[in-house]
């Protein structure tokens, strides 16, 4: 097995996707910011299953980071990225640089309003102005008939999808179940940056969120499970809970009661690495 073919320019992408689309074939997009895990490649199975051809894309995108030490420290692994890639067989790895998705003159911003002003969004402004800018050049970039996204950055999913119709771009969004570690902890490109003590911490934010998902099943309001769970995570060691809220899955509107399929979504900061997690809660 070797390594996917690396294409850096949109030239290429474009004359080795000009067949494809000429036969009408199935083509998946995996759009990744690299360091990739089991989740990831979770993704990439799937569109595999599903489609004729399968481009998996790496691009740390500065648009995206509010913080330049977050950019600055963001794990790049490339060549280790293609090599779990291998046994996917996959047709395009595509690795565009800075000037390549932004070039001189750059200034057009695709902005999904409402959604975007919650949860991640209130916490890390111009953050999904970003995703979503990044994320409508390579949908169009890639001409993919299916793309493939993880359920884990349940916001992203759902600003992606509203983006995708709204724009017209014809293209189906998988949500993806997220892929999590034995010990519960969601799978993250993040989860690298954190201290083995940390490591152990990390996965109370899950036990949490599955404790409060259980008292919720009870009829508990959620009202008065919110500020509770938040404090013993404060307790457990995680130094800011950012957020730790129930809501709607269709528009993300806070919820007190599972009226409707909902989410219950969490970010906090654990060792200084932001760590985020959500679970579903059916009504
Ligand atoms: O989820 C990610 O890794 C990124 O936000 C994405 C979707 C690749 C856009 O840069």
């Amino acid at each position: 097995m070797s390594h996917p073919p690396i294409l850096r320019g949109l030239d290429e992408l474009r004359a080795t996707i000009a067949p494809w689309q000429a036969k009408g074939a199935r083509i998946g997009v995996v759009p990744t910011m690299g360091a990739l895990h089991d989740g990831h490649l979770s993704l990439v199975e799937l569109a595999k299953k599903d489609c004729d051809h399968v481009i998996v894309t790496i691009f740390v995108n500065p648009m995206q980071f509010n913080n330049p030490d977050d950019l600055e420290s963001y794990p790049r692994t490339e060549h280790s990225d293609a090599g779990k890639l291998e046994r996917f067989d996959i047709d395009v790895l595509y690795v565009p640089d800075g000037p390549q998705m932004y070039p001189e003159g750059f200034a057009s911003t695709v902005t999904v309003q409402g959604l975007t002003d919650v949860l991640c969004g209130a916490h890390r402004p111009g953050h999904f102005d970003g995703v979503a800018t990044v994320v409508a050049k390579l949908f169009l970039q890639t001409a993919a008939t299916d793309a493939y996204f993880g359920e884990k950055d349940f916001q992203q999913l759902q600003i992606v999808r509203r983006m995708a119709r709204d724009l017209d771009i014809p293209i189906k969004v998988h949500g993806c179940p997220t892929i999590r570690e034995i010990d519960g902890l969601a799978m993250s490109s993040r989860n690298l940056l954190l201290s083995d003590r940390a490591r152990v911490t990390a996965p109370r934010l899950y036990e949490e969120m599955e404790r409060v998902a259980q008292e919720i099943a009870t009829g508990t309001p959620f009202s008065q499970l919110q500020a509770p769970a938040m404090k013993r995570l404060e307790d457990a060691g995680y130094t800011e809970v950012e957020y730790f809220e129930m809501r709607a899955n269709d528009d993300l509107s806070l919820l007190d009661a599972p009226t409707r399929p909902a989410r219950l979504l969490a970010a906090a900061w654990l060792a200084g690495v932001r760590l985020i997690d959500n679970i579903a809660i059916e009504p």
